[in-house]
């Protein structure tokens, strides 16, 4: 297994859409195994392929205590997303900065999982958010883009800074 590099806001290579993913294989169950490692090690509660600088359809989560809840999501759709819920939310591509956002409070999503079957996943509160979060990130969208211009232009001028004085 292996850490993988995060990519940080605001690097243009998290606004690109993941493209679907045909056939899961071993070379997909062994980038979802270090997706999970790097999400862990982070530590954060989810990660998408976006975030990897691989742009197909699949990502992580893991929003328990002890971290042995680990959900890998394949191709993943929102069939149904039902009420509305304001949660401060963060991101490992956007480190230090935690804001909130509206997202739906409960959805159903359909995926793939690891085996390549089918499967379906009820999800409401932190698991939810989680999810809906990270399939933002397969559409190529972070987090910040819905805060308003002016925090987004102060985010990105903190975290370009930061980058800068890490060099
Ligand atoms: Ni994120």
């Amino acid at each position: 297994m292996a850490l993988l590099k995060i990519l940080h806001y605001p690097d243009p290579r998290l606004h690109t859409v993941a493209k679907p993913i045909a056939e899961v294989n071993d070379e997909i169950r062994r980038l979802a195994a270090d997706m999970a490692e790097t999400m862990y090690a982070a530590p954060g509660i989810g990660l998408a392929a976006t975030q990897i600088d691989r742009h197909i359809r699949m990502l992580v989560v893991d929003i328990s205590e002890e971290k042995n809840s680990l959900l890998t999501l394949i191709n993943p759709r929102i069939l149904l997303k039902e009420g509305e819920a304001m949660h401060e939310e963060g991101c490992l591509s956007v480190p230090g900065i935690y804001d909130k956002v509206s997202r739906a409070e409960r959805i159903r999503v359909q995926a793939t999982n690891l085996a390549g079957e089918s499967f379906e996943l009820d999800a409401d509160g932190l698991l939810g958010i989680c999810i809906q979060h990270e399939i933002d990130h397969l559409e190529g969208k972070v987090f910040v883009e819905y805060l308003s211009r002016l925090k987004q232009t102060r985010i990105k001028h903190k975290l370009t800074k930061q980058a800068k004085e890490a060099m």
